[in-house]
């Protein structure tokens, strides 16, 4: 069987990066792999044990210390940290207030990124987060960058939150948190968010899952022709 290859996916929080990953690794029978939600685990880790999040000595011993594993489920994958499912605790408020300043410290990366680096070892991978293209996987065959207006980001978290019956903060705020969060991430000094050179920008602010899903589709098929 044709080894599958490596596709990363980046950009701002609620671009749509996760649903459509997830899709596009079932399309292809790949391995999904949400780097966001291992940094989220950190920040419930530290956040429960009473650690500060700005104590990058405790939080980055924290980082090594903890196991991070995850399960197929529907209709989302389930996140688990020493064994137990986190998978609903790490979207609170409280973490989308903290996770940016975890993700900052540089050790809290190293250690991810390296826990990133061998889930992606084998290829056949799609792998979502910030800094996957530029630093975790720079050689990944397929890289995209996903964006999407903050307006419509808001409002696409707001309808997930309301729908998953998660205590969602007004469409204003949200959109204000989202944006604190997407200015934390793209100006911290490791590893921010920023596009790679060879991404490819895709603007899915009026675009339906299902058409993201092709276009992504596309661009792996015909990298997939390229290297046969
Ligand atoms: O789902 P959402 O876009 O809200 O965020 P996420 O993908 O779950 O990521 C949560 C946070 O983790 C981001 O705001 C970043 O601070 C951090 N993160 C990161 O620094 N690097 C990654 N590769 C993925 C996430
Ligand atoms: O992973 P990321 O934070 O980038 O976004 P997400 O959690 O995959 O998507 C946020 C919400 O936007 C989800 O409820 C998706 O169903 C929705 N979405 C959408 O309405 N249209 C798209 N083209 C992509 C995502």
């Amino acid at each position: 069987m044709k080894k599958g290859i490596q596709v990363a996916i980046d950009g701002p929080a609620s671009a749509g990066k996760s649903t459509v990953a997830k899709l596009v690794a079932k399309r292809f029978n790949y391995v999904y792999c949400d780097t966001g939600a291992m940094y989220r685990v950190v920040t419930l880790a530290a956040l429960d044990q009473g650690i500060a999040v700005t104590d990058s000595t405790q939080v980055s011993q924290l980082a090594r210390e903890i196991k991070i594993s995850f399960a197929p489920g529907e209709p989302e994958q389930r996140v688990f940290l020493n064994g137990r499912d986190v998978t609903t605790a790490i979207r609170q408020g409280r973490i989308d207030q903290n996770v940016s300043a975890v993700a900052a410290i540089p050790a809290v990366r190293e250690e991810m990124t390296n826990q990133q680096r061998q889930i992606a070892e084998e290829g056949g991978i799609v792998m979502d987060g910030r800094d996957i293209g530029s630093t975790v996987l720079p050689n990944a065959p397929v890289k995209i960058f996903m964006v999407a207006t903050a307006h419509e980001r808001a409002r696409r978290r707001y309808v997930e939150n309301k729908a998953k019956g998660i205590a969602t903060a007004s469409l204003e705020e949200l959109q204000k948190e989202i944006e604190l969060r997407d200015q934390k991430d793209s100006s911290r000094k490791v590893s921010p968010l920023v596009q790679a050179p060879d991404a490819v920008r895709l603007d899915t602010t009026s675009l339906t899952i299902d058409e993201v899903v092709d276009r992504i589709s596309t661009i792996i098929e015909k990298t997939l022709n390229e290297l046969a």
